[in-house]
């Protein structure tokens, strides 16, 4: 009965929507919540006492564990103090495979270290079912000179001519600097952040839910690859501007057939299953060992979709669900 929700924005407290959503129904599930650092949402007081504050998380991450699929995964990103929590509670309802370490400067917590990354719990519902796939980002180099910015020595001719399987850290990946590219939304997520993790975790067609969906980042990383979305969030303002942004977004980040996650006219995520099918749209120097100064580039004759550029002048119009899921091209 997830039918009634697929492809839509809801209104309301996630705890009570989730309770609605049977079990072993969702392929992936993330969640991005108040980190309790009292930060200006519009209709959210993030500034519970601190039991408070983890008793009601305990509750909402429960509630992912509960619907993901015995084949799917459990995302959860916050601060490293809270995901310490996190994890005492979900190793003992799930399977624990990372934490990734995002590394995005975050504001001064204290007199000790600058925290410099968040961090994203990422759990198999069960170990041995769990569906995953392998994916790469773009060799790094140097701004200027193009450079690898690693030393491989002599193992260059057994590089992969578009980049390393991605590990644990991120560091490619950065927040959204730009103001005129925010919304008016204390802390929205880049697209082609959730767009890495949708591409490790799922399959065309598979169900994407969300919790805390904020202005959308999740739903829009979902339906441009092909995926089908569920957010709830609680703030009607928020839920307004995630739907307006949604209808401009089609299910077309793909080269050809296969899915991949654009970043500024780049592919910046593809599977590693795809290679063999993509590499035909690069140009790649016939001598390996010249990748060290060549950066791979796409065919000039192949049409990379511009991803949609939101920003907040656009006008918030009220969009009902039935106008998203007509939209919905999955
Ligand atoms: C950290 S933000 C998520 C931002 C989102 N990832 C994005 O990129 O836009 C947390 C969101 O949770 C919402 N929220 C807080 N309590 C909620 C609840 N009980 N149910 C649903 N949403 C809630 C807030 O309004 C806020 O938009």
């Amino acid at each position: 009965m997830i039918k009634k929700y697929l492809n839509k924005i809801i209104q309301g407290d996630c705890l009570q929507l989730l309770k609605t959503i049977p079990d072993n129904s969702i392929d992936m599930t993330f969640a991005d919540p108040p980190f309790n650092l009292k930060k200006k949402y519009n209709g959210y007081r993030d500034s519970l006492e601190f039991q408070e504050y983890l008793n009601w998380c305990e509750q909402w991450v429960s509630e992912m564990v509960r619907i993901t699929k015995p084949t799917g995964s459990i995302f959860v990103h916050n601060i490293p103090k809270w995901l310490t929590y996190y994890s005492m509670h979900l190793n003992k309802i799930a399977d624990f495979k990372h934490w990734i370490c995002w590394n995005a400067p975050t504001a001064p917590m204290g007199k000790t270290l600058q925290p410099a990354h968040y961090g994203i719990l990422f759990y198999a519902k069960e170990k041995s079912k769990l569906e995953f796939y392998e994916i790469r980002c773009p060799h790094k180099r140097e701004r200027k000179s193009s450079y690898l910015m690693k030393d491989y020595g002599g193992k260059k001719p057994l590089l992969h001519p578009f980049g390393p399987l991605v590990s644990d850290v991120w560091s490619d990946i950065h927040r959204i600097k730009h103001n005129k590219f925010r919304d008016e939304h204390p802390c929205q997520l880049p697209v082609h952040l959730l767009e890495r993790i949708i591409l490790m975790a799922t399959d065309v067609g598979d169900v994407v839910l969300d919790p805390f969906i904020g202005t959308g980042t999740t739903a829009i990383a979902a339906k441009r690859l092909g995926r089908n979305f569920i957010g709830f969030e609680l703030d009607n303002n928020y839920v307004e501007i995630a739907k307006n942004k949604l209808l401009k977004e089609k299910a077309n980040s793909k080269v050809d057939k296969s899915w991949v996650s654009i970043y500024l006219g780049e592919i910046v995520t593809l599977r590693d299953g795809d290679w063999e099918h993509l590499k035909e749209y690069f140009y790649i120097p016939a001598d390996i060992t010249q990748i060290d100064f060549t950066p791979i580039v796409l065919k000039k004759n192949l049409k990379i979709i511009t991803p949609v550029k939101h920003c907040i002048n656009n006008n918030v119009k009220k969009i009902t669900n039935q106008d998203l899921f007509d939209l919905a091209s999955v």
